[in-house]
């Protein structure tokens, strides 16, 4: 059947770490590899409630095809809750996406021709690597700083594309908590790069699924907020990690001829979001005491945070040259190796150890990948798993610096 794929599919192999997830069945392993927020966080009572008011009072629609573009109360609830994030849309400026993953899809297939480039922070978020990848981009990609994206190497690397003709589709951005490093973008550098965006005319596309979870340090404003809606933007968003991943809902706001391509673009590929799920998602924003709600969530990440830290700098002091971002928010941080270390090698030796860890080559495109980075997870694992994991990761570290390597991968 292999020679009927269609020819971007013959060598695609998907999102690395789904594949990876399969060594963490062994209920022993802990592990700091999934992108998970931890399921004590949800608001079980209210998404219960929700979903069987909805079966039991609106049956029929609930259980329908609904429209293509989304629920119009889960859009205007949405609109509201823009709001209180300085982002003030009208309707034609959502659509109601079935996941984060889903939002970037749409977007690699709305401005992506094969070999067009989309302008990237190193490292940066594998999923969106993997959707765009369908669409067989390229990049232009430069090493984020502590303080967020390389604004002027990407100036001066736009520049140079555009002297030769070839014109960047978008800048694919998280700035705040990125996944993978953790690293937020400063308030200087989100005016910079909006500025270049116009300069340029090349749309921003901005990643927001951890806005909410910041633990310290000063809420900066979002780059569609500071664009005032004036359509350099374009918002993704998703309930996965304010609400619960299982869910399946997110939305995407932009300028509306980019919302109205996007929806014929779910029409042709998944129709609409679960109708069932909207409305659970509507009944969060309008019932659920949002602020006692992210409160409740930031202050377990936060202390999940600060031990995972803790446990670090016990691990690894300076001369074992491990070092480690520190972020303000979000679920994960990043650890960067002695530069002799391979962590996929290093990721069958912790397996070994069980612990796992994403090694970071994932969060690169092809030919561009750096070898001793690892992207952590610390909002999943339990505090005593935390301390455990980090010395057994330390252990693996020792192994391997001592010379052993994997005897191969496990099965
Ligand atoms: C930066 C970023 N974008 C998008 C997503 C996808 O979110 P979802 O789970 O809603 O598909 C994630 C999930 O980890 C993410 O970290």
């Amino acid at each position: 059947m292999k020679k009927l794929f269609a020819t971007i599919m013959k060598d695609f192999e998907g999102y690395v770490i789904g594949k990876m997830l399969r060594y963490l069945k062994d209920p022993e392993i802990i592990s700091f590899a999934g992108g998970l927020p931890s399921s004590d966080v949800f608001p079980v009572d209210l998404i219960q409630q929700a979903a069987e008011r909805a079966i039991k009072d609106n049956y029929e629609s609930v259980l329908q095809y609904s429209p293509i573009p989304g629920e119009k109360e889960l859009m205007t609830a949405v609109i509201e809750y823009l709001k209180t994030d300085n982002i003030f849309i009208e309707p034609e400026n959502i659509m109601i996406t079935t996941s984060g993953q889903h939002g970037l899809d749409l977007i690699g297939r709305l401005f992506l021709d094969a070999q067009d480039l989309v302008v990237i922070d190193l490292p940066t978020f594998g999923g969106a690597l993997a959707a765009f990848e369908l669409e067989d981009a390229k990049y232009l990609a430069l090493d984020i700083q502590e303080d967020g994206s390389d604004v002027e190497g990407m100036d001066k690397g736009i520049q140079d594309l555009l002297s030769q003709g070839k014109q960047p589709k978008f800048i694919y951005l998280v700035p705040d908590f990125q996944n993978p490093s953790g690293i937020t973008m400063s308030l200087e550098k989100r005016l910079a790069i909006l500025e270049m965006g116009k300069k340029y005319k090349i749309p921003i596309v901005e990643d927001s699924p951890y806005r909410e979870l910041r633990y310290k340090g000063e809420h900066l404003p979002s780059i569609y907020s500071l664009d005032e809606n004036q359509g350099n933007v374009i918002g993704l968003y998703t309930f996965s990690k304010i609400l619960c991943p299982g869910i399946r809902v997110g939305f995407n706001i932009g300028p509306p001829d980019v919302i109205q391509k996007l929806t014929f673009i779910k029409g042709s590929n998944i129709l609409n979001t679960p109708k069932l799920n909207q409305d659970i998602c509507t009944a969060f924003l309008k019932e659920c005491d949002l602020d006692a709600h992210f409160q409740k969530a930031k202050a377990y990440y936060a202390e999940k945070l600060s031990f995972f830290l803790g446990a670090m700098e016990e691990n690894f002091p300076e001369k074992t040259g491990v070092k480690w971002t520190k972020p303000e928010g979000g679920l994960f941080l990043w650890i960067t190796v002695p530069e002799e270390l391979n962590t996929l090698d290093l990721f069958y030796l912790a397996i070994e150890e069980r612990v796992a860890f994403v090694p970071g080559e994932v969060c690169y495109p092809e030919g561009l990948r750096k070898y001793n980075t690892m992207r952590i997870n610390f909002s999943f694992p339990t505090k005593e798993e935390i301390i455990e994991g980090v010395k057994r990761l330390r252990q693996a570290i020792e192994r391997y610096k001592a010379g052993e390597r994997p005897k191969g991968q496990p099965d």
